[in-house]
């Protein structure tokens, strides 16, 4: 990665023409030595569809706001991981010969359609005949997920609690987050409930936004800029749409294949990290990633995030951004975002967010329930 770019994430004024410039206008200014447009080869943009305002086709929309209209475009759908497997695509490319220099963007703009068009448009990512027919939204997904966690581990709702006010802390130094409120434990276990378990404050809220990043093969990137941060390995898993397919309730196949084809690629794995950016759409999510990515070994994620280890601060910080808990999680935006904060973070340029001496992260987005998930490993190592 040689340049990255970001949006405000929120309830915003801007059209997605304007935030997909915005964020790759931010991602061209931030290459060290300047990087023509005309050099990018191939580009990829993550997107759920925003809403509908541009069903087919979103791909041409990426080309004009980034200005590099004449190379390939293709626009990728794979729900909340839209963007981790944009840019799993950009970076096989690269590693393939076949392309260069790779931009790769994510988008969503969430806000500006009625909530019942919304629910329709968040419920189709997963599945229809037996979830959302059925009147199961992600929420009450995740809520199934949560309690059967508690079911079979003891996993205390102070533990998800925990989850949502510590993204809430670190959001509030994250100038580009949609929350800057610090909350309480009371205050999440208080929150009007969603789907039992999960309260108003263990979800992700709706939001709009862009983030964009540009991949260079390793030689060209030493001559953009003397700090790129590498990408040591990247892996995918897919799984069951419906819930009642899957081997488990408590753990998704998807994360743990994607973690494992990651580490293999890498030659190292996430128990090497310095820091995690993992798929928090609802406050469980948080610890089921970091049982199935190996980081805490199962359930026993609860333990370790009641410990403190996962804040700033701690042995192992988990989402120094805010997450997508308290940063917005415009869908096809996360996975460019996470790959964003990472880039800023092993150049140590995350400001008041930084975590100290980091210098391997992983980013871990998952698609709906976890019908499809990847894993990404970065360091700043290099030739
Ligand atoms: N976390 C914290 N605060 C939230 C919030 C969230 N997730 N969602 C909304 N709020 C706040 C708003 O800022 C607003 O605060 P204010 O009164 O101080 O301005 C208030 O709660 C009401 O906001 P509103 O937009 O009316 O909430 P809502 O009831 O329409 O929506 C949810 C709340 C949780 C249902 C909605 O955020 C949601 O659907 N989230 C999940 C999205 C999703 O499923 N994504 C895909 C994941 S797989």
């Amino acid at each position: 990665m040689v340049g990255a770019g970001h949006t405000r994430f929120g309830v915003l004024p801007e059209g997605p023409r304007e935030l997909l410039r915005a964020a790759c206008d931010a991602a061209f200014a931030s290459v060290d030595r300047g990087l023509e447009r005309s050099r990018v080869d191939e580009a990829y943009l993550g997107s759920l569809g925003f809403s509908g305002w541009q069903l087919g086709n979103a791909s041409a929309i990426l080309a004009e706001e980034a200005r590099v209209v004449g190379a390939p475009v293709t626009h990728v759908e794979n729900a909340c991981a839209s963007a981790g497997f944009a840019l799993r695509s950009g970076a096989r490319a690269i590693e393939s010969g076949a392309a260069d220099l790779v931009l790769v963007a994510g988008l969503e703009k969430m806000t500006d359609v009625g909530s019942a068009r919304r629910r329709y448009w968040l419920g189709v990512s997963g599945d229809t005949e037996w979830e959302r027919l059925a009147g199961l939204t992600f929420a009450g997904v995740y809520a199934l997920i949560a309690a059967r966690h508690m079911a079979e581990h003891g996993t205390p709702a102070e533990a998800l609690a925990e989850v949502a006010v510590k993204n809430h802390d670190h959001a509030r130094s994250n100038p580009n987050a949609q929350f800057h409120k610090a909350i309480t434990r009371a205050d999440v276990l208080a929150a009007p409930r969603v789907a039992a378990p999960l309260g108003l404050l263990d979800c992700c809220p709706v939001s709009d936004g862009a983030a964009a990043v540009l991949l260079a093969g390793e030689e060209i990137a030493r001559t953009l800029t003397d700090t790129p941060v590498r990408i040591a390995g990247t892996g995918a898993g897919s799984d069951y749409l419906a819930l009642q397919e899957r081997s488990s309730l408590t753990s998704l196949a998807a994360t743990r294949r994607a973690a494992s084809e990651a580490s293999r690629r890498a030659g190292w794995g996430p128990d090497r990290v310095s820091f995690a950016e993992v798929h928090d759409c609802f406050t469980i999510a948080e610890l089921v990633a970091l049982e199935d990515l190996g980081l805490a070994p199962p359930g026993q994620a609860a333990e370790l995030t009641l410990s403190g280890a996962t804040r700033l601060g701690g042995r192992l910080p988990v989402n120094p951004d805010g997450g997508l808990k308290a940063k917005g999680h415009p869908i096809g935006a996360t996975g460019a975002s996470q790959a964003y904060e990472i880039f800023q973070q092993l150049r140590g340029s995350a400001g008041r967010r930084q975590v100290a001496g980091a210098e391997r992260a992983l980013a871990h987005n998952v698609g709906g329930s976890g019908a499809s998930a990847t894993v990404t490993l970065f360091d700043v190592g290099g030739p």
